[in-house]
Formats: C-alpha cells, structure tokens, sequence
C-alpha cells in the first residue's frame, strides 16, 4: 500500500505536554499551570513543571526525528512563553527558543509544522474572562501575527488551533480541562471566540499557508430508532459541524443551534464574524482517535456535549487502550471518506493518531493500532481522498492532560526520572513506513 511521493510523514507533541522549563526565560503560567497546581484536578498530582524537558533537550530530540526519517514535525508554540502576560510585552527570549528549534528542525532536513495554540492560554487572559470573552480572540490575532514574523522567513505550514472542541467544552463546560470551569454558556461563547480567533489569526499571518486542526470522529447511531439516530445527529453536531461549518461554509449548523437554544441564542455572533471565521483555508487538520456509538438515554455525570443531555454514550464492543477509548481504524476512513465528499474542497491532513497503552519498548500494541490506522488513510487514498499527510501521536511519552503521566502515547519511551529516550519498536516500525513510503 503506497501513499505515493510528497505524502508527509509525520510526528506530534505539543509545548505543555513535553517543554517542562515552566519558569525559564521569563515565561508566566498558562492556565495549565494553574489547573495542575489545583488539588484533584489531575491523576498523581502531575503537572507539566518538567514533562519530558524538551525545552533543554530539543537537540537531542530533533536527532532522534531525523533518525526516524520523519518529513515534518508538528509542534506548538507556547503562548504565554512569547507573550507571557497574554497581551503587550513580547519576550525575546521565548521566540528564540523557537528560532533555535525551527532552524535546529531544518537543519536536519525536517518541515516544522507549528501550532500556535495547544491550550495553554496565558492565565492572566483567562483571569480577564477567557475564551468566553472576545477579546480574547483579538489577542490571539496579535499573538499569531506576533511569532509569524519571527518565523514566517522559515515556516510554511502554520496551525491556529488544536482541537477548540476540548478548550471550549472541557475547558468551561465539563471543568475536566483547565481552566476547569462548568459553565456551559460560557462554553458555547468559548468556541465562537475560539474560531474567531483563529480567523483573525489567518488574516494575521499574510502569505503564510495556513490550516485548522479539530478532533472530528465518526459517529453511528447504536439502532435505526429514530431516538437513536437523532442522538447520533446531535452528537456529531457537536463535535465535528458546529467546527467544519463556519470554518468551511462560513454558517453555524442549524439544527445545532436550535439544540443548543436552552443554552444560548448566539446573541455574542456580531455581524462579519462567520465571514472572518470562513477565512481561506489551505489543509484542515483531523485529530482521530476513536469512534463514537451514541443512543437516546440518560446521560450521566456532566455532560461536555452541552445541549444534549438525552445522549448516552455506548459500549461498541471493541478492545480499548489503556486510556479507555475504542479501537476502530475503520471509524478513520469513514471519516475521511466523509469530509470529503461533505467538505471537498480542502486537503486533509491527519494531524494526531496514536494509542495509549501500558506496554514500554516493545509495544507490540502501538503497532497494531498504528498500522491499521496507516491502512485506513491508503484506503482513502486509494478512493481519491485528498489527504496528504498523517501525523503519529507522539514522538515522546508525555503530560497527558488530566491523565498526568500514565497514560504513554510515545513512539519514543521517556524515562522521567533520569529523562532518558528509549526508542520503542513502534518507531522503528514507524520509520521502515516512511522509508518504503506506505506499508
Ligand atoms: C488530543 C490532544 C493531544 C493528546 C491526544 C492524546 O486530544 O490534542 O494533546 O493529548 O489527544
């Protein structure tokens, strides 16, 4: 199964979850440092202070990049290193980190694929109110047009936001993520300042090629009952059209708006803002993990998908891994087969795929996972689906969010007592893909 030449090849991570050098250079917390810094928020009681301490030790990383093969290298920028107090002051110090790792990734015959925005907002915006608040938005653009001068000379590919479907909604609905807030107007607000953020940000950044990436899954219905396939509806509004649409069709989904009308009328959407989120857009980034199986029930505990509490989440059947999400590669190619012929117009990337298992070096399991997720987007290819690129989640072991340090999703083991890199099977397997170009 070939993928054809100039098929990118690719691995992620994000700043807060590998950097650590959360005090180093004059950057400030970030929402995350705060919420990590709260007791009960996260597993062990871990935080992001030294993760996988890729802020000293990104030479050696890039070494371990380039030994693999990879043709690009997806990162993020951390904001509150740049700009440390969100808005104003620009700390030198903090871009030329990123000037180091961009030239240092080049150098090594590498594409850097930064994202600006991987949650970690300065918390003084949030003290100011957050992504509920507008002007948040403003100060991304500023930020955004901020690091594109400093490396818009050497970096091509830019990403405004990771996944604003988890900054809105558990960040300010279900309170699962920082800044832990369960306020579910807020959430909605949230995601609209989100993508008007990200608008801004692309008209901010002239020339540069610029794309989006958003967690979108597959979501089937668990019978044909109608109850069942409304459910699946409201569902897959949530997660993938309430994003896909103002991005790529410059409108709000209708339906999801009037299943979110208890929560909200949208009166925060001002005149233009759909045409600013709809900026023009070179490649979406597809974050997929897991599929979804939803029915008509009683939803339990707080629910992230806000406005639709007669949802229940079912069981597939499938394995799991160690995080607990369902195994489906097949769930993978439904979707891309979907977008494409829902969103033709624009190349896909797969810009996190992976799995959490328990396993070290020799994670017989990754590879599984990898490869029949590798085989679905051949598959896509195969049908003619524009997709140019996939994306390994992660290069290293890391700060998995609410889940700390237990959860291991690296090609490479990270050792976080000594930090030490061990390179696991699944990276090899990884780098004999790339080098044949396909499975
Ligand atoms: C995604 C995040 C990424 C990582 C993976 C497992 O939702 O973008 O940071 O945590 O899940």
């Amino acid at each position: 199964m070939s993928f054809g030449p100039g098929f990118l090849w690719g691995a992620a991570t994000s700043s807060y979850q590998i950097e650590g050098a959360v005090a180093v250079d004059g950057r400030l917390p970030s929402i995350w440092d705060t919420f990590c810094a709260t007791p009960g928020k996260i597993d062990g009681g871990d935080t992001g202070a030294v993760a996988a301490d890729h802020y000293h030790r990104y030479p050696e990383d890039v070494a371990i990049m380039r030994s693999l093969g990879l043709g690009a290298y997806r990162f993020s920028v951390a904001w509150p290193r740049v700009q440390p107090l969100g808005s104003g002051a620009v700390e030198q110090r903090g871009l030329d980190f990123y000037r180091r790792l961009v030239d240092t990734v080049l150098d090594n015959g590498i594409q850097p694929w930064p994202t600006l925005y991987h949650w970690d907002l300065p918390q003084p915006l949030e003290d100011a109110g957050g992504w509920p608040e507008r002007d948040t938005a403003l100060r991304f653009a500023e930020y955004a047009q901020i690091v594109h001068e400093a490396l818009g000379d050497r970096v091509t590919h830019w990403t405004t936001l990771n996944e604003p479907w988890c900054s809105a909604f558990l960040g300010y609905a279900t309170g699962r993520h920082a800044p832990g807030r369960q306020d579910p107007a807020a959430s909605v607000r949230a995601a609209h300042h989100l993508l008007l953020g990200h608008g801004l940000a692309a008209r901010a950044m002239p020339g540069a090629s610029v794309g989006i990436t958003l967690n979108l899954t597959h979501v089937t219905p668990g019978t044909r009952s109608a109850a069942d396939q409304d459910a699946a509806r409201r569902i897959d509004g949530l997660q993938n059209r309430l994003f896909l649409d103002p991005v790529l069709l410059a409108e709000y989904p209708s339906d999801v708006v009037e299943d979110l009308a208890r929560v909200t009328d949208f009166g925060f959407v001002q005149e233009d803002d759909l045409k600013t989120i709809a900026a023009p857009l070179d490649f979406l980034g597809v974050n997929y993990y897991s599929p979804m199986l939803v029915g008509h029930g009683t939803s339990t505990g707080p629910s992230a998908y806000v406005g639709s509490e007669h949802v229940t989440h079912l069981d597939g059947g499938r394995a799991r891994t160690s995080i607990g999400w369902e195994i489906d590669a097949r769930g993978l190619l439904d979707l891309l087969l979907r977008l494409d012929s829902d969103y033709p117009a624009i190349p896909l990337h797969v810009t996190e795929n992976g799995a959490a298992f328990d396993d070290e070096v020799h994670d017989a399991a990754r590879i599984a996972y990898l490869d029949g997720h590798v085989r679905a987007c051949a598959e896509a290819v195969a049908r003619g689906v524009r997709l140019r690129g996939y994306f390994a989640w992660s290069l290293l072991d890391n700060f998995e969010w609410s889940y700390g340090y237990a959860q291991r999703f690296g090609l490479v083991h990270v050792d976080y007592q000594t930090l030490e890199r061990t390179i696991k099977d699944s990276a090899h397997w990884y780098a004999a893909v790339i080098r044949r170009g396909g499975l």
